[in-house]
């Protein structure tokens, strides 16, 4: 047997599996053995069990169809005499692996047609210059692996269970501990919400924040996944300008009293790279003070910066619990891990808690108790400590390309914090075709346009460098200012 064939092999359709394909009707006229007959074979035909697929024995099968043996061995050595399976003494029985196309054609079954063509997927980060990329080759996998399986030997009925929806108790402590110190946040742990990524978070805040039809101000441009979470249960987005020193606060004073809620990204703005000023920031709280309105601040990547001290959290500078604190392991470790966090105002807490469990429960255990260890016993600062450095010099290795492949068609706007780059293109260059013409070049970018709402658009190209090392950077630069420069 081949290596895949043994693979798909091992894939056991078990019992409670195939019952779904046999809802026996015992006081119907049709027997028994012609009734999981029609079941297994339709579910042969139409895909459900795949070529190569085992099936159960006709002893399991008949115990959890509590029927007695014969109908299923009748059943077998039909479908087995037909071609549709294939048994080894010994080994089991198998969907056949090869089927004929005359079986295939025998009935007429709707196979599942997708009604528009599937989205493409998700590249996952392996093109250069996709953004918010963090340093996968880099990540100390051998130490987290230990972490991981410690764990998961350790796992006690206790914590194989439900555990509390606001997340493990060491973990928030932990989570609160690092926001005081890194980020200036005030909290406590009894106010940190765990939650499987700040995409999860965006959508926890409108369904407690924002009822239908309510207003809630996102910057223009934005982050278009923030604005999808946002708008997700009815509200409707109102795009606040953003400039040198942040989103506009007077032009989100002008909206006027049915905006409820403001999203910001204040320390390093996405996509524009800049940072809210003190100033704003402060007109910002009072503006949600006397609207009795909501902030929402997204810390995403305030782990990087590049040109000055990294500056604290919005949040810190609240006198009147109206900011609602996002953030998230994904830049600062990877992605995948799908862990975030809420620092909720304790105001909102049992609201965001009601919300909670109506949502997705909690992360996995697992999961919270290794990155708890990460925390307690300094992997992680460790790990911030390792990349700051390795993050400058792959910007650096940016600045140095764009400077020497794109001079004059491509300039940078910001690139002070994080781990992507905001640059701007030469009029008349447009830069979705850009875009367009990096995927089909082996790279990929996020375009600038696609971060607004309005029409009022700038053209330009956000540039990831957290994810390559400085030569293959340098590399892709080069191409991109090949293809900046076909195109204009
Ligand atoms: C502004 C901003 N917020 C949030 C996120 C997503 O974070 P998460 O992976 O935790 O959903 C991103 C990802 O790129 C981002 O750019």
């Amino acid at each position: 047997m081949t290596t895949s064939a043994a693979n798909r092999r091992s894939k056991v359709a078990r019992g409670p599996d195939i019952l779904a394909h046999l809802p026996l009707d015992r006081r119907a006229r049709v027997p028994l053995h012609q009734q999981i007959y029609d079941g297994l074979r339709r579910a042969i035909l139409n895909g459900s069990l795949r070529p190569g697929q085992r099936i159960p024995s006709s002893r399991a099968l008949a115990a959890e169809l509590h029927v007695s043996r014969l109908p299923v061995l009748m059943t077998y050595d039909q479908l087995l005499h037909e071609g549709y399976l294939d048994g080894r003494v010994g080994s089991g029985t198998f969907v056949r692996a090869s089927l004929p196309d005359d079986l295939l054609r025998a009935l007429p079954v709707a196979r599942r047609t997708p009604s528009e063509t599937p989205r493409p997927r998700d590249e996952g980060g392996r093109r250069p210059f996709r953004a918010s990329v963090p340093a996968l080759d880099q990540f100390p996998h051998a130490l987290w692996a230990r972490v991981v399986a410690r764990h998961a030997h350790a796992m006690t009925p206790e914590l194989m269970s439900y555990g509390d929806p606001a997340g493990l108790g060491s973990l928030r402590t932990a989570i609160a501990e690092h926001l005081r110190t890194a980020r200036a946040v005030k909290c406590e742990a009894s106010q940190v919400l765990i939650v499987s990524g700040s995409q999860s978070a965006l959508r926890l805040c409108a369904s407690v924040l924002l009822a239908r039809g309510d207003h809630v101000a996102v910057e223009e441009p934005g982050y278009p996944g923030a604005r999808s979470a946002l708008s997700a249960t009815g509200a409707e987005l109102a795009p606040v300008v953003v400039d040198a020193d942040g989103m506009d606060v007077a032009a989100l004073m002008a909206l006027g009293s049915r905006v409820r809620a403001a999203y910001v990204t204040p320390s390093h703005q996405y996509p524009l790279g800049v940072s809210m000023t003190a100033t704003r920031r402060l007109a910002l709280l009072d503006w949600a003070d006397r609207h009795g309105a909501w902030i929402i601040e997204d810390d995403y990547d305030s782990e990087y910066r590049y040109v000055s001290r990294p500056l604290g959290a919005l949040q810190g500078m609240d006198g009147h619990g109206r900011v609602v604190y996002v953030g998230t392991f994904s830049k600062a470790l990877f992605p995948a891990l799908r862990v975030g966090y809420l620092v909720v105002p304790p105001q909102l807490w049992n609201d965001f808690m009601d919300a909670r469990e109506a949502f997705d429960v909690f992360p996995s255990t697992l999961y919270q108790l290794a990155l708890e260890v990460f925390l307690r016993e300094g992997h992680f600062a460790r790990h911030l400590r390792r990349m700051r450095p390795l993050y400058a010099a792959r910007r650096a290795a940016l600045l140095a390309g764009l400077e020497r492949h794109c001079r004059g068609l491509l300039t940078v706007h910001n690139s002070d914090a994080g781990l992507h780059m905001a640059t701007l293109l030469r009029a008349g260059l447009d830069d979705v075709t850009v875009v367009r013409r990096m995927t089909e070049r082996g790279l990929t970018a996020t375009a600038l346009s696609t971060c607004y709402t309005g029409s009022r658009r700038r053209s330009g190209l956000l540039l990831g460098f957290g994810g390559w090392d400085a030569r293959r950077i340098g590399d892709a630069t080069g191409a991109l200012g090949r293809i900046v420069r076909d195109l204009s």
